[in-house]
């Protein structure tokens, strides 16, 4: 009998700290940067994001949203065989995130590693972890996407700062002999890796070159709007399903115009997207599992329903998962 992966049970975290546009557009004047509540709800959709405390680290947050996650599947972290954290913002350069959190979940022998695609992370971490659940290699995963973004903006940068915030969300994918999981796509085309990147690396015992985020925010939304549309359609033609059979799109939360372009694009009305990004501001990795979350615990997604995830980021990456509740 073919064996498959199913989403069991979802959580999610945001720290405490919640910053509107206003807050963030008065700790920026004290440099003298300019912004506006005004400006940033007209580009972006976004009206406040979160930031963690200086000593919480993305294990931390990814701590949480697995708690929760694990609560919901009914399972003990002692279950899992398998954890993959999607981050670009780890606790240490090494070892991974996922084995910081798989010792702050007290549990110790089975695999964990990160993953780093960007924003597409939770993507890629669901896709391969769905690969292997069906190869048998693993039966109950834990896959997280967890940030502290705030960690590596540039608070002079006022096209950047503005835009993103910290978090995690997590899922449990469990085997299972009806699908859940349909069809997952991965892409990357690292030509464009100069239009959204974090240049800066440790040498030396130093950091050489610029360890902030840069980003050509009009190319980034051109690429962004163009591989949505077309990976949903493939995606979806894998699965033998069209726009039609979609009744909920749970996209990348980086701006809600890359969001509503991308819906126009497939037929889908505003009604069928689950939008946070007003809300937590672009979590990255976070985005999508932070997102599935909101809509499965206030009631919108439903088992049985059909759910279209898909994700892009720095690399350029890109990505979609096509699944069953
Ligand atoms: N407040 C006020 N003014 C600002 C701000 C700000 N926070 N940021 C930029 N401006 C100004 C610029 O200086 C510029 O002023 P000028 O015309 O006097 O030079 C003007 O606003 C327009 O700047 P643009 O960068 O051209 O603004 P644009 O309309 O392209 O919007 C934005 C910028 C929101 C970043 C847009 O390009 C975008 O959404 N790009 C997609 C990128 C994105 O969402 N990235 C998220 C990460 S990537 C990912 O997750 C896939």
């Amino acid at each position: 009998m073919r064996r498959f992966s199913r989403i069991t049970g979802t959580g999610s975290y945001l720290p405490p700290r919640r910053l509107t546009n206003a807050d963030l557009a008065a700790q920026l004047a004290v440099d003298g940067i300019e912004t506006s509540d005004e400006w940033i709800v007209e580009r972006t959709g976004i009206r406040a994001r979160y930031f963690a405390a200086p000593d919480v680290t993305a294990s931390d947050l990814a701590l949480e949203a697995s708690r929760h996650a694990l609560t919901a599947a009914d399972l003990q972290a002692s279950d899992i065989d398998l954890i993959i954290v999607a981050t670009s913002t780890p606790d240490m350069v090494f070892p991974s995130t996922a084995t910081i959190l798989q010792h702050k979940l007290g549990v110790a022998g089975c695999p964990a590693f990160d993953l780093q695609a960007v924003c597409s992370g939770f993507i890629y971490a669901l896709a391969v972890a769905d690969a292997m659940i069906q190869t048998g290699a693993a039966s109950k995963a834990l896959v997280v996407g967890a940030e502290v973004f705030s960690r590596i903006l540039d608070f002079k940068d006022r096209g950047t700062c503005v835009l993103f915030g910290d978090g995690a969300g997590a899922v449990v994918l469990e085997a299972s002999t009806t699908p859940g999981i349909l069809a997952t796509e991965m892409h990357a085309d690292g030509k464009h890796m100069g239009i959204l990147c974090v240049p800066g690396n440790v040498s030396g015992g130093k950091i050489l070159g610029d360890p902030t985020l840069k980003m050509d925010g009009p190319a980034v939304f051109k690429l962004a709007v163009g591989v949505l549309a077309d990976v949903a359609r493939s995606v979806l033609a894998k699965a033998g399903l069209t726009e039609a059979d979609v009744d909920w799109l749970v996209p990348h939360q980086a701006n809600i115009r890359i969001m509503q372009s991308t819906a126009k694009k497939l037929k889908l009305g505003d009604d069928k997207v689950i939008v946070t990004v007003h809300d937590h501001g672009n979590t990255s990795a976070a985005s999508i599992p932070l997102a599935l979350d909101v809509g499965v615990r206030d009631g919108r997604i439903q088992p049985g329903q059909t759910v279209l995830l898909e994700g892009v980021g720095g690399g350029f990456t890109w990505g979609a998962v096509l699944l069953k509740m």
